[in-house]
Formats: C-alpha cells, structure tokens, sequence
C-alpha cells in the first residue's frame, strides 16, 4: 500500500471501528462480559487465562471437590482441535459436555490421556480440581511456551506461525499416527451490512483445518457454499456465532478485526465530489432533451 492509500485506509478503519463498537455496544447476553468489554483494548486479559474453561457442572461452591480448570493453550500446543473436538467428540461449547470421574477413571474423557502414561494420572486431583487457583505443579504459560512466536492478543501467541514453523508439533490423533487433511483455499467474504463497511473478510481454509476437521463447521456453523451464509453478522459473531464459536473464545480475539477483515480496502471517498451533482444534472438535462418526444412531431 502506498501512503496515501494507507492514511486513507486508517481513516476510514477508525471511523468504521469507533462507529461499529458504539453500534455494537447493546450486544450482550445474560452473565456474558459486554461487547464493549470485548473489545475494549484497554482491559487485559491474562494470557495464560485466555481461553481457559472452568469446568463446573458438579463441582464448585457448596460441593464436594473444587471446580476444574481446563487450560486450552497448553493443551493445544500438544494435539490440535480435532483429536479432542473430533476424535473424542468433546462439544465446543463449555458446559455442554457431562464430565464424571466413573468415565475419567474408566480412560474416557480426559482420561483417554490422563492416565500417567500419556499426562499425569487421574489420583492427581488437585492439578485439574484447582478451583480457578494457581497449582503449584501446573505450568505458567509465560515459562512453557516463552519461545513461541508473538502476538498483541489473546494468549499473545501467534498459534498459526508457530505450528508452521514447527516450534511446536501437535498431534493430529491420540496414537500421534494421524495426520490432518489440509485445503488451501480462501474465500473472500462480503461485508455490506455496514457503511463505510470494513475491508473485506478473507477466510483462510488452510490456517483453520491444519487445526480443525471439516465437521467442526460445516454443516453447522457454516453452510458449505460461498456466500451461503447470508444470515451471518458481525453482531452474531461476538454474540458467539458463526466465526464466534472459536474466535473469542479460544482463537485469537475478536479485538484483532483486521486479522480477518484483510482484504485490500476498496478506493476511498471519505468526502462526496462537489461536482459530481452537478455533472449528473448536466447529462439527465442532456438525455431530456434527446428522450423528450418532440410536441410539433404530431
Ligand atoms: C484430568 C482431570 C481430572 C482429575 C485428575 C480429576 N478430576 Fe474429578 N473431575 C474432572 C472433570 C472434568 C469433572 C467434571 C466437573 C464438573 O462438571 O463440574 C470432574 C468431576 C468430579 C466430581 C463430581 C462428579 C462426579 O463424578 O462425582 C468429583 C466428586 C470429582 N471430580 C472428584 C475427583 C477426585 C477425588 C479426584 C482425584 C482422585 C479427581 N476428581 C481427579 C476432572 C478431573
Ligand atoms: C485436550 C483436549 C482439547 C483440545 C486439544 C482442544 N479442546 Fe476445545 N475444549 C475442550 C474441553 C474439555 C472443552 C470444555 C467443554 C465443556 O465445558 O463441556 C472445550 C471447549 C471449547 C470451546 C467452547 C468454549 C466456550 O467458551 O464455550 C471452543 C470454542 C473450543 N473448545 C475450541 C477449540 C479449538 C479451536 C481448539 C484447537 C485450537 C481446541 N478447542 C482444542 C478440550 C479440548
Ligand atoms: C488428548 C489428550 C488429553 C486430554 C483429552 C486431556 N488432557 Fe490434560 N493434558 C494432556 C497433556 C499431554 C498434558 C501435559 C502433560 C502433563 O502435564 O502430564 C496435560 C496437562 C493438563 C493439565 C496441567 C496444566 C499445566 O499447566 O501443567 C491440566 C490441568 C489438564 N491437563 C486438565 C485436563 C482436563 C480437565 C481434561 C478433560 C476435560 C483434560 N486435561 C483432557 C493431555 C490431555
Ligand atoms: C473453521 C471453519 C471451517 C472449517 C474447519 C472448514 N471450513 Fe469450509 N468453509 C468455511 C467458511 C466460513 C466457508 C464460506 C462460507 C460462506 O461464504 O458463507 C466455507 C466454504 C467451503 C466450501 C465452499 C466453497 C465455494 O466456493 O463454494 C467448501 C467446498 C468447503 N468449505 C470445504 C471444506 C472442507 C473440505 C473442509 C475440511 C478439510 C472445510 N471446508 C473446513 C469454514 C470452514
Ligand atoms: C471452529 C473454530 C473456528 C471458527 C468457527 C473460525 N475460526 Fe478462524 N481460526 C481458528 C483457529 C484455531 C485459528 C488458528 C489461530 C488461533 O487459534 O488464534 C484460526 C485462525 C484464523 C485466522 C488467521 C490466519 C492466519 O494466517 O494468521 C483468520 C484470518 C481467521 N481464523 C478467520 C476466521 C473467520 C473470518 C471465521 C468465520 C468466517 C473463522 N475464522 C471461524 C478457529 C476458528
Ligand atoms: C474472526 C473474524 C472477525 C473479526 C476478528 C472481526 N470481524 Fe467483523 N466481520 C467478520 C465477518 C465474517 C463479517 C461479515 C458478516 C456478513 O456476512 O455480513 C464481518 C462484518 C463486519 C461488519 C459489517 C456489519 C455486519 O454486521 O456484518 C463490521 C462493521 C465489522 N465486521 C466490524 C468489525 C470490527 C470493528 C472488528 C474488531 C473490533 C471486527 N469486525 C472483527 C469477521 C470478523
């Protein structure tokens, strides 16, 4: 981009951001943090707590053991999504799986690898039963994967680059023989919903299913057909639809908007042409008088 076009294109990327975030201000459900506390830059989030989910449908206040905390950075730099999301068949969705020490101890769930083979045994309760508080046998995400590559947001990890670059090497099933099945194919994604609209949505396939299996969204989230999605909305998104199943959740945060609103801006017109009016008077007067039938022709 040149420099014209790049002070252009910041111009029109703050208006487009302090006007969607005052319009997407009333997004928000019940116990959720608001939108604006979503995107608001200047409250941190802890790294090593991005993406974290506190397991709590039996456990917690008033009940026997304290609640579990499930820590998806480290876990994601050993196996990708798909051998837990698929192979294991966990549901993205927290709360929605029925955990029970019967089947943890029978080596399901978390004990297809809790075993003390694969990861520390399940007779170490309180390293998953820490109650939101620190263990002092669990890891920091500061000292295990400080050689990763960076970045501003969520756990600061840029999770793409360093799987690419092999600084880390999940595995692709739970035996470590599997492998993914990657399509390299990007779809450019519309954005008219919104004036001046952002730059358009360039989805990467490859970024996602070197991760992911297909199942994880289509059919659902997303119809398998370009542009076969036309009920999809930024509002949907950081209510947690659509891109927002994963994105501000456990993927990067739905702060970073121009890692997926990437596409070269179109041409800016930030102020109307003063002339423009004018020319389109002259040429309707113009096709007036050639289109008006002529009285004295009858
Ligand atoms: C690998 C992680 C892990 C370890 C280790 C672990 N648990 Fe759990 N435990 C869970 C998960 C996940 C749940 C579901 C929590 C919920 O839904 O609230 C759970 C639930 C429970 C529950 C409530 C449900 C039930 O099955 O009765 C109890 C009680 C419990 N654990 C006790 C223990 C004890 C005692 C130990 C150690 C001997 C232990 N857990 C070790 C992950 C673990
Ligand atoms: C080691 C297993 C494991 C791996 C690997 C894993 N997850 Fe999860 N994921 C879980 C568990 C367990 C839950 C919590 C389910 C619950 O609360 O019932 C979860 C929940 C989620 C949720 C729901 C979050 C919410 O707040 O509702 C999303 C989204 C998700 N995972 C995405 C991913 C993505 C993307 C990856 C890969 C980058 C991934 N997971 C890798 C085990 C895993
Ligand atoms: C696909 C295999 C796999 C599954 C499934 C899995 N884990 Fe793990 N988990 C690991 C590995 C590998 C480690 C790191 C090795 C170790 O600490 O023993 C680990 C480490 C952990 C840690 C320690 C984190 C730290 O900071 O050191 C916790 C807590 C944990 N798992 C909880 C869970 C809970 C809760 C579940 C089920 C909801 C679960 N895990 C399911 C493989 C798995
Ligand atoms: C993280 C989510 C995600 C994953 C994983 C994913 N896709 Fe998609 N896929 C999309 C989105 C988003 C679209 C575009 C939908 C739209 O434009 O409304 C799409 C569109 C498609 C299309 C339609 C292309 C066209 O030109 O009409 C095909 C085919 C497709 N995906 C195949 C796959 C296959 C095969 C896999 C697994 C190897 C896969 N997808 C994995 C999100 C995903
Ligand atoms: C099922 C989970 C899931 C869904 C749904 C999803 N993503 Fe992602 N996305 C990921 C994961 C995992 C990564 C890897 C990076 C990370 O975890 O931060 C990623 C990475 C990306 C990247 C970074 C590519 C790069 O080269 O750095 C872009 C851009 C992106 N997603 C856009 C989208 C868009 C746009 C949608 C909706 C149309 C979407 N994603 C839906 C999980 C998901
Ligand atoms: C994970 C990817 C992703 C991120 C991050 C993201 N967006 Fe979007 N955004 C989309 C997609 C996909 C659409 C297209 C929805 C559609 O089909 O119209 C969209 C649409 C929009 C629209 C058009 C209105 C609408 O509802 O469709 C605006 C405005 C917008 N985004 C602003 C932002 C801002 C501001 C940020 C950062 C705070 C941001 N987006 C971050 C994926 C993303």
């Amino acid at each position: 981009m040149d420099k014209k076009s790049s002070t252009a294109f910041l111009a029109l990327m703050l208006i487009t951001v302090l006007t969607a975030i005052a319009f997407f201000a009333g997004v928000s459900t019940a116990g959720e943090p608001t939108i604006v506390d979503r995107v608001d830059r200047t409250k941190e989030i802890d790294p090593g707590k991005y993406g974290n989910i506190m397991i709590n449908n039996k456990t917690g206040e008033g009940k026997a053991m304290p609640e579990v905390e499930f820590p998806h950075w480290l876990h994601r730099s050993k196996f990708t999504c798909k051998v837990c999301h698929t192979e294991i068949g966990f549901k993205m969705k927290a709360g929605a799986n029925d955990f029970v020490m019967a089947n943890i101890f029978a080596g399901k769930d978390c004990g297809a690898c809790h075993n003390g083979k694969a990861a520390f045994a399940v007779t170490d309760c309180n390293r998953c039963h820490t109650g939101g508080l620190p263990n002092e046998k669990n890891r920091i995400i500061e000292e295990a994967l400080h050689e990763l590559p960076v970045d501003d947001f969520g756990n600061k990890i840029n999770w793409v680059k360093a799987l690419r670059d092999g600084d880390i090497k999940p595995k692709a099933s739970l035996d470590g023989t599997g492998e993914m099945t990657v399509v390299d194919m990007d779809i450019l994604i519309d954005v008219k919903k919104f004036a001046p609209a952002p730059p358009k949505v360039l989805y990467p396939h490859k970024a996602h299913t070197e991760w992911l299996d297909c199942s994880s969204c289509h059919p659902e989230p997303f119809k398998m057909e370009k542009g076969g999605n036309p009920e999809m909305s930024m509002r949907k998104i950081l209510s947690g639809q659509y891109c927002g199943t994963c994105h501000g959740k456990v993927a990067f945060p739905l702060t970073n908007c121009f890692r997926c609103h990437s596409a070269e801006p179109e041409p800016l017109e930030l102020w109307p042409d003063p002339y423009a009016e004018d020319a389109a008077a002259d040429k309707d007067k113009k096709s007036d008088t050639t289109a008006d039938p002529d009285p004295m022709d009858e």
